[in-house]
């Protein structure tokens, strides 16, 4: 049994009240607000029994309205990175905002983590809907969006669906920050993941893919079997990981990672219809927001598992389509799964 609760979080300086949605079953209690379908908490039980909060995010709406790296958010019309913001459609240009060195991320100066959606409330969990203007963040077409969140025993679906009216890229994603040692901890150095890819995608030096799709075999990016990210970090010559693993498209959800934390028991695993995971280790948090319970939040204290379609898939025909045509229907499932070890 789910129980689904409504109260406000709070008022957008332009107007408009912001609520939370409150779902519930015996294992999981998850919080989402109607301002850019954010999961605002997430929490699961230990191996004994007790609940803690295990996504990044801050105690009100000023902490979301405020520009933070995308806690919790859905994040579109597409997620990721359109090399130089720009792109090509039925012989069209299109130009958008450059807000991440010399290219688009995350869907602009505001993307859908920065809109008030409009809720309806379901049996065991809540449906946001939110119409992007044609034009809007520099997209073509009218795009009709829903996502959906339902919740049942220990798993939390997440459903994305849109309607266009002029033929647009789309790429809609969750962009949790995990901690299953419970949000506020430190790091993710004693975590263990593994992402079922044979493929990654390496990104140049502002992060747009080459276009060679790499086999992970011999590489830090092999997590086909489960690794302890503090070692695995320690061996790297990067940053930390952010790049997209490639999966294989599929109509019914299919398991693609897991994270598992020794000292309190929770696994996190994730199912998706997409074709592709951002495994991203929270490289840019550098200690400066003040999170929730007056948390910081350090670099390498969180992980983000973004299922999405690949990166600058628009520019790239190589890629799997992002596409959406009208008559079309874009829909795409990803499960989080909480359970214990
Ligand atoms: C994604 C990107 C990262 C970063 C974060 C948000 O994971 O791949 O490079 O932009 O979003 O900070």
């Amino acid at each position: 049994m789910t129980s689904v609760t409504r109260c406000v979080f709070g008022d957008l300086p332009g107007g408009g009240a912001v609520e939370t949605f409150c779902l519930q079953s015996d294992f999981v209690k998850a919080e989402i607000i109607s301002f850019g379908c954010i999961i605002t908490r997430l929490e699961t039980k230990d191996r004994d029994g007790n609940f803690s909060d295990i996504v990044l995010g801050f105690d009100d709406l000023k902490g979301y309205i405020n520009k933070h790296p995308y806690f919790g958010a859905v994040v579109g019309r597409v997620a990721n990175r359109i090399a130089k913001g720009k792109f090509t459609v039925d012989g069209q240009n299109y130009l958008l905002p450059i807000n991440n060195g010399p290219n688009s991320l995350h869907g602009g100066l505001k993307g859908f983590d920065k809109v008030l959606w409009t809720p309806e409330v379901l049996e065991n969990g809540v449906r946001f809907s939110y119409t992007s203007a044609d034009g809007e963040e520099g997209y073509p077409g009218e795009l009709r969006v829903w996502v959906t969140y339902t919740l049942s025993g220990s798993e939390l679906s997440v459903h994305y669906k849109a309607q266009t009216s002029v033929t647009t890229p789309i790429n809609v994603t969750n962009h949790s920050y995990f901690n299953l040692a419970g949000q506020g901890a430190e790091n993710i150095y004693d975590h263990e993941i593994s992402i079922d890819a044979e493929h990654y995608l390496p990104v140049d030096d502002t992060m747009i893919p080459t276009g060679e799709v790499a086999t992970v075999q011999g590489t830090c990016f092999d997590l086909r079997k489960p690794v302890n990210l503090g070692n695995q970090m320690g061996k790297l010559q990067i940053n930390g990981y952010d790049h997209n693993f490639c999966l294989s498209v599929t109509q019914k959800p299919q398991h693609c990672a897991r994270v598992y934390h020794k000292p309190s028991g929770r696994v996190l695993s994730v199912c998706t219809t997409q074709p592709g995971v951002q495994f991203y280790t929270a490289n840019f948090l550098d200690g400066s927001l003040k999170g929730k319970g007056g948390a910081v939040y350090p670099k390498h204290s969180a992980l983000c598992l973004e299922t999405q379609a690949w990166p600058d898939a628009v520019n790239k025909p190589q890629f799997p389509n992002t596409l959406l045509h009208p008559g079309e229907e874009y829909n795409q499932t990803t499960l989080f799964n909480f359970s214990l070890q």
